[in-house]
């Protein structure tokens, strides 16, 4: 497919670049994608669902919040190795996987700015406001940036990313661990390291395993944000999708598993409900207790991200972490194997 540029300017008059992969045929896949999980036991919702507007807005607040230590935690690791980062790798361009609003990206400009290596921002996002603003904002605060956005799926568009130059790609936040490790997590650090090439730079985030309850007190802050953000997506379901969710039967439940050393958020079923999914033109049965699985957080340590790395062509070459050891950023590179 050809991706549309938005821009009506040529690239040489405007440091903004934006492609649009809109596949014709994603509303269908979509569909059955959304039936599929659905049908699982016990059925599941893809994690996509929570990010709408009012639900990218919860998860800002989620990660301002006292309990939710990773996202601060990652930015302070990143403000004291930004520096010694960029200066390893090189980069000259910095692709961002998942941008969101972009705020730890700043930080690693900034060091690329400073020892004037910085040519290239590219984000790559599902939302296309996201993408676009913070392009516009980007190329605003860094005279001479050239941004080159691309709005699609980590998962799927991997092929569209421009990987001349030198290319540092980031993944952060330790969404790594909400893929399935079993097939998406491998998959995804298979397609990046053959369009990064051997010798191409990846900082990968990833939230580290520690005892239950402080992992537990991350999902389940007192003044209900988490569980806000979580039954969120069943409004978005119910807009999207037709949907008859109603909310007030059904409650936000995160548990750890520790044989899966990863979090699970649930959203449980209050009491006997049938749901009626108007887009699929499917009724489904819920028992009192019964739940939907809407994402999973698997936690790390540094063997289980060389193991997972070792997959695909990347190995670690540098492991930073905090004093308390909640978070780790692995610098890795991809060697030909
Ligand atoms: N990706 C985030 C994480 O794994 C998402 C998240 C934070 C989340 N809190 C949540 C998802 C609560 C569902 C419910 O930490």
């Amino acid at each position: 497919m050809r991706p549309s540029t938005l821009d009506p300017r040529p690239m040489n008059d405007s440091p903004v670049r934006l492609d649009l992969h809109i596949d014709p045929d994603a509303p269908r896949r979509e569909l059955e994608q959304l039936r599929h999980g659905l049908l699982q036991e016990p059925p599941r919702v893809s994690s996509r669902y929570f990010y709408d507007a009012h639900g990218s807005e919860l998860f800002e607040r989620i990660t301002e919040l006292e309990v939710y230590y990773q996202t601060r935690t990652e930015r302070r690791l990143l403000q004291r190795h930004a520096g010694s980062i960029v200066e390893r790798t090189g980069a000259s361009q910095l692709i961002e996987l998942g941008s969101g609003a972009a705020t730890k990206t700043r930080v690693l400009l900034d060091a690329m700015r400073d020892q004037g290596s910085l040519h290239r921002y590219v984000p790559l996002d599902v939302s296309e406001s996201m993408v676009r603003r913070t392009a516009e904002e980007l190329v605003a605060e860094y005279p001479g940036l050239e941004v080159h956005g691309i709005v699609g799926n980590f998962l799927e568009h991997l092929g569209e990313l421009p990987t001349d130059g030198r290319s540092l790609a980031v993944f952060l936040g330790g969404t790594i661990g909400n893929l399935r490790p079993e097939d998406e997590a491998v998959e995804f650090l298979t397609a990046l390291g053959s369009e990064l090439g051997a010798g191409g730079w990846l900082l990968l985030g990833t939230d580290l395993i520690k005892d239950a309850e402080t992992l537990h007190r991350a999902y389940n802050d007192p003044q209900g944000v988490t569980a806000a953000f979580n039954l969120n997506l069943l409004t978005v379901l119910n807009r999207r999708f037709g949907a008859d969710f109603d909310l007030s039967q059904w409650s936000h439940r995160a548990v750890w598993s520790s044989e899966a050393q990863r979090i699970e958020m649930h959203l449980v079923a209050s009491r006997p409900l049938e749901v009626f999914v108007a887009a699929l033109d499917l009724r489904i049965r819920f028992a009192e207790g019964d739940h939907l699985l809407t994402e999973i957080s698997t936690k790390f340590d540094r063997p289980k991200v060389d193991r997972l790395l070792e997959s695909s062509c990347f190995e670690i070459d540098q492991w930073y972490t905090d004093e308390r050891d909640l978070f780790g950023l692995a610098l890795a590179r991809c060697v030909a194997r």
